[in-house]
Order: structure tokens, then sequence, then C-alpha cells
């Protein structure tokens, strides 16, 4: 029989694409649990639709409902996307961050200490490290000190997660990636609200000064990453995923411009003439760092997609679906971009 596993927040950016790399090779049955929030989009699992795939629209913090779906369905492992996911949302009203990512992650252990499944894979994020700055880069046994409400939220749910492990012997499982890109990143993010603007002939946002750090790391190599810690990680461990390059805000959007020009047939210059330095997020982290010795070393897994390629494929993704940014844009989304940026264009150097 086919084992049966249980993703929740499936509808989002990288659930996504865990989605489509499990169900790529028939080799599992997928149950996917998704709110669907303005993040979450059944658009973006239609081409893994008859292949083993099940969605259930529903919250990981009702308990009832993961109860019965562990319950009934019985899978092998469960791995938890489901979150509120935006620092500058969690800036804006940090509720529904305590709400799914901590009360939910809660609902969803104590659901499995009734219904016990094989792994429970947990994804966390760098930021839970807080700010690296004049640091050497994060290990997983390095201290949390998470600087956004976002990050704060993300750093409970680890810690509940570990508790839960010692105290039940609850399967739990870590991972810690640094930034994704990639296609289907709802347009809040900084590349694909970069890449959204740049395509509406719109300003480019860059906060500060834009010298702040980050690293990218392709989402399929993320998923690729998860997939390996969910089969060969050891339970009560955490993985760090990166990719180990650091770039400045500034160089990742000087190089997406470049990119586009190339891709569109203009002059060099086009885009990059767009950027606009504005106000700071408060609070900005200046730098992100993992070590991912740990996850080379006993996971055996590297990324595999270069900068250079995996921003020239997400790039003409996003020109060929201009409809899938309209779509996810409409709505919602104008009062949030007009709560976040209107104040930020004001505080333009
Ligand atoms: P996303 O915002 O694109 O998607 C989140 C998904 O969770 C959406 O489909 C949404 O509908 C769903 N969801 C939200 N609340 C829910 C709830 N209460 N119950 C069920 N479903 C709910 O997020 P993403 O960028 O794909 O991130 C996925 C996970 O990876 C998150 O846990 C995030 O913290 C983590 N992470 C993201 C990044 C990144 O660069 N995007 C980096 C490191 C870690
Ligand atoms: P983001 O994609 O929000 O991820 P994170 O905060 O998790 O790193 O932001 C990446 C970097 O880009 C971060 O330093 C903030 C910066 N940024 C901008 O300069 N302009 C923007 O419009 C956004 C959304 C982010």
């Amino acid at each position: 029989m086919l084992k049966t596993i249980l993703v929740t927040g499936g509808c989002g950016f990288i659930g996504s694409h865990f989605i489509r790399l499990l169900t790529s090779d028939g080799g599992c049955r997928v149950l996917n649990l998704d709110k669907l929030t303005y993040a979450g989009n059944l658009e973006n699992l239609a081409d893994v639709e008859g292949r083993n795939y099940c969605f259930v629209r529903g919250d990981i913090a009702d308990r009832g409902l993961v109860e019965r779906i562990l319950g009934e369905e019985k899978p092998w492992a469960v791995v938890n996307f489901a979150a509120e996911s935006h620092v500058d949302r969690s800036i804006l009203d940090s509720s529904p961050f305590i709400q799914t990512n901590i009360q939910g992650v809660h609902a969803l252990l104590e659901a499995l200490r009734k219904h016990p499944v094989e792994r429970f894979l947990q994804i966390s994020t760098d930021e839970v490290y807080g700010d690296r700055e004049g640091q050497e880069p994060s290990e997983e046994e390095s201290v949390l000190v998470p600087s956004s409400p976002y990050a704060a939220s993300k750093a409970a749910a680890d810690l509940l997660c570990l508790s839960y492990c010692r105290t039940y012997g609850l399967p739990i499982l870590i991972t810690r990636s640094s930034n994704n890109y990639g296609s289907y990143q709802f347009p809040e993010k900084l590349l694909p609200l970069v890449l959204r603007n740049a395509l509406a002939g719109m300003k480019l946002p860059l906060y500060g000064d834009g010298g702040q750090v980050r690293d990218w790391l392709h989402v399929e190599d993320n998923c690729r990453a998860i997939h390996a810690v969910l089969n060969d990680g050891v339970t009560g461990s955490i993985y760090n995923i990166g990719t180990g390059e650091e770039r400045t805000n500034l160089d990742v959007i000087r190089t997406l411009c470049a990119v586009l020009a190339e891709h569109a047939g203009t002059k060099p210059g086009t885009f990059e003439q767009n950027i606009q330095f504005v106000a700071d997020r408060p609070g900005h982290d200046r730098r992100y760092a993992l070590n991912t010795k740990k996850i080379r070393r006993d996971i055996k897994w590297s990324p595999g997609i270069s900068f250079a390629q995996g921003l020239d494929d997400t790039v003409r993704w996003y020109r060929e679906h201009g409809d899938w940014i309209t779509r996810v844009t409409s709505g919602e989304y104008r009062n949030y971009y007009d709560s976040v940026y209107k104040r930020r264009w004001q505080g333009s150097a």
C-alpha cells in the first residue's frame, strides 16, 4: 500500500512545490490541509490533480479536524508548511501569526499525541536565529534571538516541537532554511514584489540602504532537502538549509533588473533606474547566514541550482504568468500594499 503524507499549507509557495515533488513519481499519496488564506491558491497545484492527491480546506488550529484526518487517513508523516510567513505583515498585525504559527502548531502536536505518525517535520526558518551581522553563520544549536513577531512565532513553534519530542517522544524533525525564491511566490516577498512592480513599470522599493545580506535558495533545492530530511533525518534533529552564498539586497535587485532587461530585449538600465530607496523596515535584520555542514554531511544534500540559473527561470516564469500575478494581487493585496508602501515611499531617500 502507498504511504500517505499529510502536508499542511500546501497551497502556498514552498508547500505547492513540495507537493509537486512528492507526486511526481507516484511513490506516495498526498493529503493537503490548507486554510486558503490570502497566500494559499488552489491554482498553484492545478497540475497535480489526479496524481494520488487530495485537498482538504481547513485550519491546522482546528484540533478536531486534524484529529479526524489523522485518525481516518493514518498518514506515515506530517509536514507542516502552514504559517503566516511575511515579516512586514507581522509588523502590521501579529495576531494571525500567534494564532497559526503557535496555536496552530500546538494543535497539530496535541493531535499527534493522540494519533501518532512516524515523522513530523516542522518547516522553520533562519530568521529564528536573528541578526548575524558580525557573527559566525548560525549553527543548529545557536541561541534563538528572533527580531520580528514572525520570527518569534516561528521560534516559539520550534521550541514547542522540541519539547514534545523530549517530553512525549514525538518523532520531530525541523528544517530551517534561508530565503527561498522561484515560481508561485506571492508578490509580497522581495523578489516577486520587485518582479511584479518591474513588469508593471512601477518603482522598485529597497528598504534602508539595500545593504542587508540574505542567502537565496531556489525553492526546488529546498524541497529536495526537505524530502531528504523527511526520509533520512534523525528524529529530534534540526537541519539548516542554505547555499552559503551571501548577497546584498541591492546586488540581488540589480542582477534581477539586468536579467529582466535581457528577457525584455531592452537597454540594460531600463529596470534598474526604477530602484527607489525607501524607509527601512522596523527591527530589520542586517544579515542572515547559516552554517549548513550538518545537512551536507549527514544527509548528503547540496544545492543544485545556481543563482544565475534560478533567477533566469524565475524571471521567465513571472513574465509568462501575468494572469496569475493579476489574480493573486486583486482584492486584499491592494490594502496590504498601501498599508506597507504608502508610508515607505514617503520615507524615500
Ligand atoms: P506562504 O505564505 O506562501 O504559504 C502559507 C500557506 O499556509 C498558504 O497556503 C496558507 O493558505 C496556508 N495557511 C496559513 N495559515 C493556515 C492555517 N491556520 N491552517 C492551514 N493552512 C494555513 O508561505 P511559504 O513562503 O510557502 O512558507 C512555507 C513555510 O516555510 C512557512 O512555515 C515559512 O515560515 C517557512 N519558510 C519560508 C521561507 C521563504 O523564503 N518563503 C523561508 C524559510 C522558511
Ligand atoms: P523578504 O522577502 O520579506 O524576506 P525576509 O524578511 O524574510 O528576509 O525580504 C528580503 C529582504 O529584502 C529583507 O532584507 C527586506 C528587503 N525588502 C526590501 O528591501 N524591499 C521590499 O519591498 C521587501 C518586501 C523586502
